[in-house]
């Protein structure tokens, strides 16, 4: 049988997801999403199908969820599991799966144990599962390393680096790094959260750990701005000598002082498209592509797990749960 899927947030990520849900087959019930420019519109206009697919986007989630019964719910509204939780939580009341973009569910007990604890018992309650996913934290950080690492007979660290041309990324990307502010203006507007820059770095040491199965006694996480040192333009923003171009960032884990992970990201216009991964131990080796394309590979990996997600356990998983290929620590 074909899932029924709906999808809640159809900014561009998730018009992302649902083209591409659409196109492999899945029987797309339903749409969610609060944006007075999308709500009422037909979704395969909102997603520019090129079609219209009789889905109406409606904001109302609890009628969405009631009238369409779906077996899962793509869900990508925001990044802090705090503030999307009540969303997550309508879809397990309707007894939909969730599979979110939100960076913070990844590895939820980092920043949310309690609400994290909630959320479990009330998805086990209902029967239902619960995963966050994407391509950062979902991949590059995380999931690729702990991969790679199969190969190795005994790791001693992994340093995973991420860059990328952030003028070929989404506007809503664009913006969470500060493009075209004053560094001022960054440091003011990402302390208030006005700006988020990449979300997630903690949950990908505390993901990648758990599934090599390191015991970690300390985890950072920092970011900060990159400054133009001559004009850029993008599609969407104009940047000056001395305004942000882009974001420079890390996080680690620690065993006894010893940095043992260590994933780091530049994201900035100009900035080169590709992922390293250092596995240093027995062989070291590194492996390095030409960049993962981040807003259709979310989409990808959404879609390329709804099955597994419809098949998990019930519960607030992580992609521990469906990752079972990597070196491990006894
Ligand atoms: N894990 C990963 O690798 C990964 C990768 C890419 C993106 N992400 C995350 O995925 C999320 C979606 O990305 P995006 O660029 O599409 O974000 P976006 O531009 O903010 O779009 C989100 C959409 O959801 C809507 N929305 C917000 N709150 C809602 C609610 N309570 N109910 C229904 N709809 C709601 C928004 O409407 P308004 O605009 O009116 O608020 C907007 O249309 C972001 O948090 C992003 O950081 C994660």
């Amino acid at each position: 049988m074909v899932a029924r899927v709906v999808v809640y947030g159809v900014g561009p990520i998730g018009q992302l997801i649902t083209r591409a849900a659409f196109e492999r087959g899945f029987d797309i019930v339903g749409a969610i999403d609060v944006d007075p420019q999308k709500v009422g519109r037909d979704l395969g206009e909102v997603i520019g199908l090129g079609k219209t697919l009789g889905i109406r986007v409606e904001s109302d989630a609890d009628k969405v969820l009631r009238d369409t019964k779906p077996d899962i719910v793509l869900h990508s509204t925001g990044s802090f599991f705090d503030r999307v939780y009540p969303q997550i939580m309508k879809a397990i009341r309707a007894g939909a799966d969730v599979l979110s973009t939100c960076e913070t569910l990844a590895w939820p007990w980092y920043r949310y144990p309690d609400l994290a604890e909630l959320v479990d018992n009330y998805a086990r309650s209902r029967e239902v599962t619960v995963l966050g996913a994407g391509v950062n934290p979902g991949f590059v950080f995380d999931v690729l390393p702990a991969v790679l690492s199969v190969t190795l007979t005994r790791l001693d660290k992994i340093t995973v680096i991420r860059s990328l041309d952030a003028s070929k990324r989404r506007y809503s990307f664009q913006k969470k790094i500060g493009l075209g502010m004053t560094p001022s203006q960054f440091a003011e507007a990402l302390s208030k959260g006005e700006i988020t820059a990449h979300v997630g770095f903690a949950e990908s040491v505390l993901l990648l750990a758990s599934i090599i199965g390191l015991r970690l006694d300390r985890v950072e996480e920092s970011q900060e701005a990159l400054i133009a040192e001559r004009h850029y333009e993008t599609q969407y923003f104009k940047v000056e000598p001395g305004q942000v171009k882009g974001v420079v960032g890390h996080g680690s884990g620690f065993i006894g002082g010893r940095e043992v992970i260590r994933v780091e990201l530049r994201a900035c216009v100009g900035c080169e498209d590709f992922e390293e991964v250092r596995l240093e131990g027995e062989p070291s080796i590194t492996w390095r592509s030409t960049g993962t394309l981040g807003d259709p590979a979310t989409a990808a990996v959404i879609v390329n797990l709804i099955p597994r997600v419809l098949s998990a356990r019930p519960g607030l998983i992580t992609l521990k749960d469906l990752v079972n290929y990597s070196y491990f620590t006894l």
